[in-house]
């Protein structure tokens, strides 16, 4: 494939940059944090699939280096871009894709392929990628370069599906788009669906995201009427769970958070209006119920204390996981930081352990003592509240000395222990 440019080096860029390496790609790592860039150079990831010594092998090839300076694209082959595509005051923010575009361009030459990977509305490839790019170049797609767009799927921390075994989809925007697209993807992914246009590749990924999403509403706001009702939600999960066709099962939890639930769906509902003039009703009720959830767990925490004679106010706290989901630091949009603030306002002593934060996004934690699982931690605690359930807690020492758990995630076992 010749040179390869990966702009954005983050939980999607990175993993992707270092599989290419590993096809036998030269490869630039592009990144505007400069920070992340000497980290990198120097051999360490924050990214839970990239081990340390996997990108210290990749440097070690002498084709892999990153670079915060788009003069070091010059003379690329394939370039995927792969940056965040946040809300911004409720609504999609593409400028990281807008600047990105923007510097890439002056480095398009004829031959080559631009790939977008970051999630974003039906319609930006086509409409926003490809005019910044030919504008910019002076150059035309398809009949100079080439454009496709394949979102990434990748699944942070997750031990069986990873970028080469998990299917991925590809459009471009023709064929010959298309087939560089498939050319440069086949070497290191081992399924390929391509797909008719990059609107419909946009859109399925908006879709598969929202799907979680909703069905994740769906059990949240179960759990909550199952509880009035006096009946153990996930024993009826489990049960439905046995039906062989038409049912798939998810788990309640205190909302949801990281780079894509809570974000991609509002994507989908803010174009679907934007275009068609039409409300997506089912995301916004899945983002009420799922926004809602951090707001009952205190409720519940409170309940759960007031029956102990005790008030929030002043209360110790143990939080128990601030990442999103587990296994893994990322804390963006996490729903347990919504809990761990809303318990501050109250008046609560929060501690919380997080063994798999970075120190750099620890700081985000405003009132709240990060702490290690200690047993004199536990037992200082009047309410324990798991939220996020990592592998590497020691969970028979917690049921063992806490006197009140709150458990998000079915996770504990014990007297002691109340569920979501
Ligand atoms: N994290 C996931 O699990 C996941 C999964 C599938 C898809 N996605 C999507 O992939 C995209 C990237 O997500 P991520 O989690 O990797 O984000 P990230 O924040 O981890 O990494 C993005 C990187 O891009 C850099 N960047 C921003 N603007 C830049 C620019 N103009 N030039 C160069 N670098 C720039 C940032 O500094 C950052 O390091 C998003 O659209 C996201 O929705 C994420």
């Amino acid at each position: 494939m010749g040179k390869v440019v990966i702009i954005g080096q983050g939980y999607v860029g990175l993993p992707l940059a270092i599989r290419a390496v590993e096809a036998g790609d030269d490869v630039v790592g592009l990144d505007t944090d400069t920070d992340r860039v000497k980290a990198l150079g120097a051999g360490l990831s924050f990214v839970e699939d990239v081990s340390d010594e996997r990108l210290m092998r990749a440097l070690e090839t002498g084709r892999y280096r990153t670079s915060d300076d788009y003069a070091d694209a010059a003379g690329f082959d394939t370039c995927a871009i792969t940056v965040p595509t946040p809300l911004t005051d409720g609504v999609p923010d593409i400028s990281h894709i807008e600047q990105a575009a923007l510097q890439i361009a002056v480095h398009l030459r004829r031959g080559c392929t631009v790939i977008l990977e970051s999630t974003t509305y039906p319609g930006t490839t086509e409409e926003v990628l490809r005019p910044l790019l030919e504008n910019t170049s002076g150059l035309d797609a398809p009949a100079d370069f080439f454009i496709g767009y394949s979102p990434e799927r990748i699944d942070p921390g997750n031990p069986t599906w990873h970028l080469e075994n998990t299917p991925k989809l590809v459009s471009g925007i023709d064929p010959g788009s298309l087939a560089a697209t498939m050319a440069f993807y086949q070497r290191f992914v081992e399924r390929l669906v391509p797909v008719s246009a990059p609107r419909t590749a946009e859109l399925t990924k908006l879709f598969e995201n929202t799907f979680r999403h909703i069905n994740i509403a769906l059990v949240n706001e179960l759990a909550i009427v199952a509880n009035k009702l006096g009946v153990d939600v996930r024993e009826a999960i489990g049960a439905a769970a046995t039906k062989p066709f038409g049912f798939m099962a998810f788990d309640p939890g205190p909302g949801v958070g990281g780079h894509c639930l809570p974000i991609d769906p509002s994507y989908l509902s803010w174009q679907v209006k934007r275009e068609v003039g039409q409300r997506f009703r089912f995301i916004e009720l899945a983002n009420d119920v799922n926004e809602g959830m951090p707001r009952y767990v205190v409720q519940r925490i409170a309940a759960g204390l007031n029956t102990r004679y005790k008030p929030v106010n002043g209360s110790r706290i143990l939080l128990l996981g601030l990442a999103y989901k587990s296994n893994v630091g990322d804390l963006r949009e996490s729903p347990a930081r919504a809990v761990a603030e809303l318990l501050v306002d109250l008046g609560a002593d929060v501690r919380a352990v997080e063994p798999h934060a970075s120190p750099r996004d620890t700081g985000m934690l405003g009132g709240v003592t990060l702490v290690d699982l200690t047993v004199a931690e536990i037992r200082a605690a009047d309410a324990v509240v798991l939220l996020t359930d990592h592998d590497d807690f020691d969970y028979p020492l917690i049921e063992a000395e806490a006197r009140y758990i709150f458990d998000t995630r079915n996770r504990c076992h014990g007297g002691v222990v109340e569920l979501l």
